[in-house]
């Protein structure tokens, strides 16, 4: 039945009627705070293109997670700022790096969150990677062994679940097997399935000092361009074990998320990054837009898109929102 007898807005007339209809609800059970953690103590080092985003040495990482859980945050994301870089990433895996000690005292500190850990080698190694480089060549293979060493000390620290991020081929097998090798057939493995080779994670090389050295990183990120080839990315993460798959950045790629929640039953992750995070905030610093507004906005749309789980800088100030029921 046409205009006059259908009337869309008579269902948006007030905030009863729109929450009772409305199809996509955020909840802080969605939301996955990352935390970028150094050595030393006492530090709290605001990230200049990430306001509100610090640098934090592990004493305050553990003031840190205490309000996270008050706030009902479920789970972080690590990343690790190593006292030392070298060709193969040595901090990555060594049983004392950041990342290990860190996710000890949160394990100790706040025991119910749950620690994810980026695993990859580009915050560890000198020329910036996130493999082994050779003859400016990122090698794919012997990279996957550092990768497997990186994931099962991690777990051996502490992490519940582990996030690899370098998009070498085949790594969700290696991390699975050496995982599984170890008897740690239970924790479970996050996939960056679909991540880009994106203008969009500058801030975060500022926050994790992990820019490449030499050229960039497309040899082995996806080409923005790219959708079905993502679908392949995604197939094989799954097949070689993935228990989450993730996509990255979130905002320029929805149409991604879409096309894997239609195809596959996998959990969803996705990856607002530090650009996007950065581009609301400094458009509301400008009074250009309403900070808090558009926050909510690119949060559920990256729900309604198809993710069931949102990485994001946010998520503190829409865990807080939502708690005020806003
Ligand atoms: C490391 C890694 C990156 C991000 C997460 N893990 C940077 C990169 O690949 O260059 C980006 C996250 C962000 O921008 O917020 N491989
Ligand atoms: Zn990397």
């Amino acid at each position: 039945m046409p205009f006059p007898k259908t009337r869309l807005r008579r269902m948006r007339a007030t905030e009863t009627h729109r929450r009772m209809v409305r199809e996509t609800t955020l909840s802080v059970d969605d939301l996955i705070y990352p935390i970028f953690t150094v050595h030393g103590r006492n530090i709290r080092h605001e990230i200049n293109s990430m306001p509100g985003v610090f640098q934090l040495s592990i004493d305050q990482i553990i003031i840190e997670v205490k309000e996270l859980q008050g706030i009902g945050i479920p789970a972080v994301i690590l990343f690790g700022i190593p006292a030392h870089k070298d060709e193969k990433g040595t901090e990555a895996y060594s049983d004392h790096g950041i990342v290990q000690q860190a996710a000890r005292a949160i394990k100790d500190s706040a025991p119910g969150l749950l620690v994810i850990t980026d695993v990859c080698l580009c915050e560890y190694t000198s020329h910036g990677h996130c493999g082994v480089v050779k003859d400016g060549h990122v090698l794919n293979d012997p990279t996957l062994e550092l990768l497997a060493k990186e994931a099962v000390s991690h777990v051996k620290a502490g992490a519940d679940i582990v996030a690899p991020s370098d998009m070498m081929d085949g790594r969700v097998f290696a991390i699975r097997d050496a995982l599984d090798r170890e008897g740690f057939e239970q924790i479970p493995i996050l996939s960056y399935a679909a991540k880009y080779a994106s203008g969009l994670y500058g801030p975060f090389r500022d926050a994790a000092e992990a820019a490449p050295q030499f050229g960039d990183r497309k040899s082995y990120q996806m080409d923005p361009a790219n959708s079905r080839e993502a679908m392949r990315e995604i197939a094989l993460d799954i097949e070689e074990g993935a228990d989450i798959v993730m996509v990255k950045p979130a905002i320029p790629y929805l149409d991604i998320i879409y096309r894997i929640k239609e195809r596959w039953d996998i959990p969803v992750a996705a990856y607002n990054v530090s650009g996007e995070y950065a581009m609301v905030k400094a458009a509301g610093r400008f009074g250009w837009i309403d900070e808090r507004r558009v926050m909510m906005e690119t949060l559920t749309a990256i729900k309604r898109a198809g993710a069931d789980l949102i990485l994001t800088y946010f998520a503190k100030d829409a865990a807080k929102m939502l708690l005020e029921g806003r």
